[in-house]
């Protein structure tokens, strides 16, 4: 018996739906099937996705035959050069604004061909089939496409929304560990976020997920989803942008460079941590709760302090990287922080030079 799991992204006339399922692919033609033409679709992932799953996509999709743009996996990619030849070989396929574009892979093909989509003709369709748990549960939902330039982290980019996201958690049994912990990062950070009881599951169940366990992933993400819907649905572009709870990891990641040393995951784990410790010093939240939430990433496998994450600790450097922040306004940068687990808020008053001190003493 299928049990598929229907998440809807309320936005009016764009609204869309996200079903997940264990075994999706292996009958994503029954989904897929509206959108394709000729019994064709186009397909943009990358070399490493597409050769651990682009048979099952392909022996899914039935009658309708892929047509598969394959790109260098990594962060990398999101640059100029590569959307540039993308947008090319789109246009050489004659692709027509009426055509949906299946974004098959993790964050960096979602956002690529995300952002293609949102330019090729002025803007074709778009589906998402997500590929690594960072995907699943959220760089696929809410509409966010884009690349890095001139050395900043999505730098250019726009709001597109998919018409479909198709979420197979079957595809993570090829996923490399370090990568689906970085995913489970990003699930603890929505359920830090605003979500107390699912944290109690995530500390009971945290372990079987990253074992692969079916229900277990099918659960989280299912929870992550819909939490992402409901936050897309209220605030679409992320005007009040309590779901980055992200001012550290960001800064973490600067410093690293977005490279392999550090993953994007690993740096929310950090960042999070770093969140609460900085909240209980501040008296906002209580020191147990702060704890707990250490205690959980760290026996997860995630890193938990700078030195962990691979970074000297240096304040003035990290609260440079955060000066850069697209939240940045006048001078100032609102702050996610946390009453305590589940009840996260923005602070507009944060001074830089505190957290600078901060930082400085979290050898
Ligand atoms: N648009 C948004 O709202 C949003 C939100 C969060 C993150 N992001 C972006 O997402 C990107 C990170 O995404 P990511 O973590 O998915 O990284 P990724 O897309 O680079 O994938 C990680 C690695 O896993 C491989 N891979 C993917 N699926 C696999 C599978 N099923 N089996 C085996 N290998 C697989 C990929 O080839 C890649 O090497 C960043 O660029 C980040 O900016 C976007
Ligand atoms: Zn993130």
């Amino acid at each position: 018996v299928r049990r598929v799991t229907r998440i809807e992204v309320a936005l009016g006339g764009r609204s869309y739906e996200v079903l997940i399922e264990e075994g999706l692919l292996d009958c994503s033609g029954e989904y897929l099937r509206p959108y394709a033409r000729d019994n064709r679709l186009i397909a943009v992932s990358d070399e490493t996705v597409w050769a651990v799953q682009g048979e099952r996509l392909t022996r899914g999709l039935g009658r309708i035959e892929p047509v598969p743009i394959l790109l260098q996996p990594g962060e990398d990619s999101k640059s100029w050069d590569v959307l540039s030849s993308l947008v090319d070989r789109l246009l050489a396929l004659g692709v027509e604004r009426s055509d949906h574009i299946v974004a098959f892979g993790g964050g960096v093909i979602g956002d690529l061909a995300g952002f293609a989509a949102s330019i090729v003709k002025r803007g074709c369709g778009l589906i998402q089939v997500p590929t690594t748990l960072l995907a699943q549960v959220d760089s696929s939902v809410g509409g966010k496409t884009g690349i890095n330039a001139c050395g900043l982290k999505n730098a250019v980019g726009a709001f597109h929304q998919p018409s479909l996201v198709l979420i197979d958690p079957g595809c993570l049994a090829t996923l490399d560990s370090r990568q689906l912990r970085a995913g489970y990062a990003e699930v603890v950070k929505y359920a830090l976020i605003e979500d107390a009881v699912f944290f109690e599951w995530l500390e009971e169940h945290g372990r079987a997920l990253l074992d692969r366990d079916a229900e277990a992933l099918h659960h989280a993400i299912a929870v992550s989803v819909a939490g992402k819907a409901r936050i897309v649905a209220t605030d679409e572009r992320e005007t009040k942008g309590k779901r980055a709870l992200h001012t550290f990891g960001h800064a973490l990641e600067a410093e690293t460079g977005f490279s392999d040393r550090l993953l994007h995951g690993e740096a929310v784990a950090a960042g999070l941590t770093l969140a609460f410790r900085f909240s209980a010093e501040r008296g906002l939240c209580p020191p147990e709760d702060c704890e707990r939430v250490r205690t959980h990433l760290e026996g997860m496998g995630l890193p938990v302090s700078l030195r962990q994450a691979g970074i000297p600790s240096d304040g003035a450097k990290l609260v440079g990287h955060m000066m850069a922040d697209k939240k940045m306004s006048r001078g100032r940068l609102p702050f996610i922080l946390a009453r305590g687990i589940g009840a996260a808020f923005i602070d507009d008053g944060v001074e830089l030079s505190q957290v600078e001190a901060f930082l400085d003493s979290q050898l």
